[in-house]
This record gives C-alpha cells, sequence and structure tokens, in this order.
C-alpha cells in the first residue's frame, strides 16, 4: 500500500478502462473506506448504489446525454465542453464496469457536504488500490429524473448527489495533478 500523501499526489482522474470487472470485494471497500469521511454529527446520511450493469449504466448515460444536449444546458456550456458531449457515441461512464452513487439524506440538512467528502475518500482508495476514477457530474443532471432514480435504485427520501465511476485503468493521464499555486492570505 503506498504511503498516503503519495497517493494525493499520484491520484489523476482516470477516463480509459479496460474491459476486466471490478470485484465486489473491491467494490466493497471501496464503500467502506467512502463511509470513514468525517460527517456531521455521525449521522451517515449517505446510501450507495453500486452498478456494474452495463444495461442499466447504458441507459442512464442516455438519459444524461440527452439532458446535456438539450438547447438550455448547451447554452451554459462552454464551446470545448459542447464539442465533446456531442460528439457522436459520447457517453458519460467512459465504458467503466462500475459507478458507485452517493445518495443524501434529504432529512439532513448537511447531507450533501457529507456525501462528497465520502465520494472524496472513495476516490482515494481507489487509487491506493490500483484501480482508477472519476467522479460523475454530469451524472447528476439526472437528479431529478424518476427513470434515472428508478434505474440506480436511490432508496427513497434521497437524493444522488455524488458518484464515480470504478475500473481497472487502461490510460492513465501523466504526471501529478495540473494545480496553480492556491491562493492564501495568511492572517498571523
Ligand atoms: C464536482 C466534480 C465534477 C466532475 N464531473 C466530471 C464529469 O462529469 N466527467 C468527467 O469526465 N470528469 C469530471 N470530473 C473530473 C474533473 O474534470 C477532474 O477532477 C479535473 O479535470 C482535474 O483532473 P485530475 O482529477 O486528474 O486532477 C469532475 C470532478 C469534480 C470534482
Amino acid at each position: 500500500m503506498p504511503e498516503f500523501l503519495d497517493v494525493v499526489r499520484t491520484r489523476r482522474t482516470v477516463r480509459s478502462y479496460r474491459t476486466e470487472p471490478v470485484t465486489r470485494q473491491d467494490l466493497q471497500e471501496l464503500v467502506d473506506t467512502a463511509v470513514l469521511a468525517p460527517n456531521g454529527m455521525n449521522q451517515q446520511p449517505w446510501a450507495f448504489s453500486v452498478i456494474t450493469s452495463r444495461e442499466v449504466m447504458a441507459k442512464v448515460s442516455a438519459i444524461v446525454v440527452g439532458i446535456l444536449r438539450s438547447p438550455e444546458v448547451q447554452g451554459h456550456m462552454k464551446e470545448r465542453m459542447r464539442e465533446i458531449v456531442n460528439a457522436p457515441g459520447y457517453e458519460v461512464f467512459y465504458g467503466a464496469p462500475a459507478l458507485i452513487v452517493i445518495a443524501a439524506d434529504q432529512s439532513v440538512p448537511g447531507a450533501p457536504v457529507d456525501c462528497q467528502l465520502a465520494a472524496e475518500n472513495l476516490l482515494l482508495a481507489a487509487h491506493a488500490k490500483g484501480l482508477g476514477a472519476c467522479y460523475m457530474g454530469f451524472l447528476l443532471f439526472s437528479a431529478g429524473v424518476p427513470e434515472a432514480q428508478a434505474l440506480l435504485q436511490i432508496p427513497e427520501g434521497y437524493r444522488m448527489v455524488a458518484g464515480a465511476i470504478v475500473g481497472h485503468p487502461d490510460v492513465r493521464p501523466e504526471g501529478p495533478p495540473q494545480r496553480s499555486p492556491a491562493r492564501i492570505t495568511w492572517v498571523e
């Protein structure tokens, strides 16, 4: 197991996967690590859907792509992004073999924040295990679509707020995350 800071420093978003499935044990371990995240009052206001069905993922991707190609959404999209989502054959999950969706308990005001912290744990854990992952922001466009909620089996009273695809990387981006120096105000 690599050292923690090395994991943080070398994690990258992976958008190209081999077809090999991720084992149920690995997926379980990712969720087990996700729930170790700090969360308000330890209420653990999350529910996870782990999807390995290609059929379900294809259907959900089609719903999301339909939304992304709608005039309302395209109107707010940057040109580069519009080119990507309008490309023939575009699908939001990049052929990954698994998708993990995190849904927030709607009765807990801070639940969406707790779920994002869990998502980051999951992304780092995937990298530490030699898997690749990509946060699925586009998926969240379908959070209010009943058909997507049903396909992903989001429990009653929960709303999906985060998600990540996971798989064995085919191509990993080179180098560490590209970041500008953070704007810091030192108040001493
Ligand atoms: C909130 C959020 C939403 C994202 N949504 C998507 C997405 O829908 N599709 C995608 O390919 N990448 C998505 N990403 C991944 C980012 O594009 C990626 O983290 C960023 O380009 C930096 O690259 P790195 O993770 O390799 O450092 C998302 C990341 C975050 C944090």
